[in-house]
């Protein structure tokens, strides 16, 4: 007969970002944690993220930077545990850091710094980790929940799933959040890839693969949704922030628009150098402004046969004018997919938000079972908002616990 006394006040599945803040939140208030992590160690996803510089968080993070059926349901736990109290910890272990774009923060050395800090703050807080257990089932057994997993039967009233998305399988992510959520009764919206790479049909990709490695300051466009970053050609299609924000908004099926100038307005650009260098040639003007190598195939493949390249600018007649603002403004692409799960940042969708209530992170239906991180239904844009949310869950259900 397994011990019926939990021997734990709390048992967290998952030691990635929220599971790992969530133990140490707990901890600090004296709870006994145990937190049961699959992988052979702890924030693999940590230790990837960033380039290997882990953008820890963004200081500007608000809930408009999240994609969640329910928009105003990440406000009160981003409202209660900032990127200055994240940052806090950071400072405190003398972790050296940089701003990177304006807000937005990450470490100077490793991400293997920001998985050392939160292990010591669990140590500190007395939180047991133990990495390499198999959870093979949950069970209600009233008044408590039953895990029995690859080191033993194990009784808690209160469980934490931080299990995370769905995105790069390789690296231990599962579908084991969303699998117990549906177990419980409870709604899962749709998951699908995010913050992922687009690709192109094998027409297209002919076209543009060679320019494989290049990367342009664009605005890109969806129908929902506008970024001003930069593109990069890939040998399967387009990526780079502006890409990868956009993955996020896209519906299959949907064009995507890239904007050449997203600086200067490309009409006043061209008036300006047909009059100041009127023999100047339309590749070279094109030159200047979009290198070589991309001047080269979108003339070729965008401009002809209307515009060859070789005109002069003061002899480029009015369709001709109108046909390469079109194209510089307006550049359309038409991706037949993404690259999925296994080169996407995050998963869109997960776990109902209107099941859980914001502030402890605890099922409406079932009383002890909590559900933080990125198997919750809210999804960040890109730079450093995925981690917050993932601490800011994992902060606000560790003192509910
Ligand atoms: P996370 O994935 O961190 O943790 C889940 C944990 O649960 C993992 O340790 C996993 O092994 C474990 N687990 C899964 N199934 C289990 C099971 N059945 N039993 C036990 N354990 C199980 N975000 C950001 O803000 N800045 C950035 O720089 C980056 N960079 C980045 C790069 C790459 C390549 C990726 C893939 C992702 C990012 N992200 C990011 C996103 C960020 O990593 C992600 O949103 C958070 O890690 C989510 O935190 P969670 O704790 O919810 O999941």
């Amino acid at each position: 007969m397994p011990d019926r006394n939990p021997q734990y006040d709390a048992i967290i599945i998952g030691a990635g970002a929220a599971g790992l803040m969530c133990a140490i939140s707990a901890g600090q208030r004296g709870l006994k944690v145990l937190v049961l992590e699959h992988a052979k160690r702890i924030g693999k996803k940590i230790l990837m993220s960033g380039g290997g510089r882990c953008n820890f968080t963004h200081l500007e993070c608000g809930p408009e930077n999240f994609i969640s059926t329910n928009p105003h349901f990440c406000k009160s736990a981003l409202a209660r545990y900032t990127p200055w109290d994240f940052l806090d910890m950071v400072n405190r272990h003398e972790i050296p850091w940089h701003e990177k774009t304006p807000g937005q923060l990450f470490c100077d050395r490793s991400s293997k710094d920001i998985v050392a800090m939160l292990a010591e703050e669990c140590s500190q807080a007395d939180a047991e980790i133990r990495t390499s257990v198999a959870v093979s089932a949950i069970t209600k057994t009233d008044p408590d929940l039953l895990i029995n997993s690859s080191i033993g039967d194990l009784h808690t009233k209160k469980l934490v799933i931080a299990t995370g998305g769905l995105s790069i399988p390789k690296m231990g992510a599962t579908d084991f959040g969303h699998r117990i959520a549906k177990q419980f009764g409870l709604k899962v919206l749709p998951l699908r890839a995010a913050l992922v790479p687009f690709t192109l049909p094998e027409q297209e990709l002919k076209l543009w693969s060679e320019l494989s490695g290049v990367s342009l300051p664009v605005t890109a466009r969806s129908e929902t949704a506008s970024f001003q970053e930069n593109m990069l050609f890939t040998h399967r299609g387009l990526s780079g922030p502006a890409m990868l924000q956009l993955s996020s908004y896209w519906e299959p099926g949907e064009n995507i628009e890239t904007n050449l100038f997203p600086e200067k307005e490309a009409r006043q650009w061209l008036d300006d150098l047909r009059q100041q260098r009127p023999r100047l040639s339309l590749r070279n003007a094109l030159v200047q402004e979009l290198g070589k190598r991309f001047t080269e195939l979108f003339c070729k493949q965008r401009l002809a046969p209307l515009a060859s390249g070789d005109e002069n600018l003061a002899d480029l007649n009015r369709d001709q004018i109108d046909h390469i603002l079109q194209q510089l403004e307006h550049l359309s692409w038409q991706p037949n997919g993404t690259e999925g799960y296994r080169t996407a940042e995050v998963t869109l969708g997960g776990v109902d938000t209107d099941a859980l209530s914001s502030s402890s992170f605890e099922c409406k239906t079932v009383p002890g079972l909590h559900f933080i991180g990125e198997v919750v239904d809210v999804t960040g844009q890109l730079g450093g908002y995925n981690f917050q949310w993932a601490w800011a869950s994992g902060w606000c259900a560790g003192q509910a616990l």
